[in-house]
């Protein structure tokens, strides 16, 4: 396997993705897509270990907010966070007011560069804030398609699981989001204060069923 042992997750180490939006450089772009098509989804699992937690140094480095949330999670022991991610995607474990979870891992054959976390159903609460996917892109590894990635091969997931559309929310100033999801079809349903966030909040549908 090509998994790399304690590796350090530095930038040169991951993979150049970034898609020219010159209409010359026609090569580039196709190698580009070649590259992003060696993407994939994987379930969490053992072999990423190095991997994940210089994921979350970068998080932390930067002091950023934890997206999605079970980056949180408790992971010093990580055969212990994989069994909860695990329950937690067949609704096991949960607390109150929570519904059934699935986290994924955007991978190459070393790295995870992203992780999603697709709610299989919407609460009151999800359907005001939070909707059913939030996605986070390993920093060093943003402005390269992986985010729109990300969400393509959720929305897959999505699907896969019988549901006919998907509600995103997202800060208004969160324009890498906002471009994310509308390059996946999003259609913005409404947007609002949430004093909670002290922002605006947007709400956007995507529909499932044309995929
Ligand atoms: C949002 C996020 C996932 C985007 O990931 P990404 O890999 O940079 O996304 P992409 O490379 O697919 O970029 C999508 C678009 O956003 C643009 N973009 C990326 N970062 C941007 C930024 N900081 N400001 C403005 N536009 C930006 C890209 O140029 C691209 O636009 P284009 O399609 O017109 O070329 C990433 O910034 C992230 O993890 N943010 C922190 C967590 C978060 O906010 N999650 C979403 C919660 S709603």
């Amino acid at each position: 396997m090509a998994f790399a042992q304690g590796h350090s997750g530095t930038r040169s180490s991951l993979p150049n993705l970034r898609i020219s939006r010159s209409r010359r450089n026609r090569a580039a772009d196709a190698l580009a897509y070649c590259e992003l098509a060696l993407l994939r989804l994987v379930k969490p699992c053992k072999d990423y270990e190095a991997s994940y937690r210089s994921l979350l140094k970068e998080f932390e480095t930067r002091r950023e907010r934890l997206i999605p949330f079970p980056l949180s999670f408790p992971h010093a022991n990580f055969s212990e966070l994989i069994g909860k991610l695990e329950e937690n995607s067949k609704g096991l474990g949960l607390p109150d007011g929570f519904v059934a979870h699935s986290t994924y891992w955007l991978v190459t054959d070393s790295e995870i560069l992203g992780v999603s976390n697709l709610r299989h159903r919407l609460t009151p609460e999800l359907r005001k804030e939070g909707g059913n996917i939030g996605y986070g892109i390993r920093p060093t590894a943003r402005r390269q398609g992986h985010g729109s990635e990300l969400l393509r091969l959720t929305l897959q997931k999505a699907k896969e699981l019988g549901l006919a559309k998907v509600l995103l929310t997202c800060g208004k100033v969160n324009l890498a989001s906002v471009k994310v999801i509308l390059a996946n079809g999003g259609a913005l349903e409404s947007e609002e204060f949430v004093a909670a966030r002290n922002e605006v909040v947007q709400r956007y549908w995507i529909d499932l069923v044309q995929l």
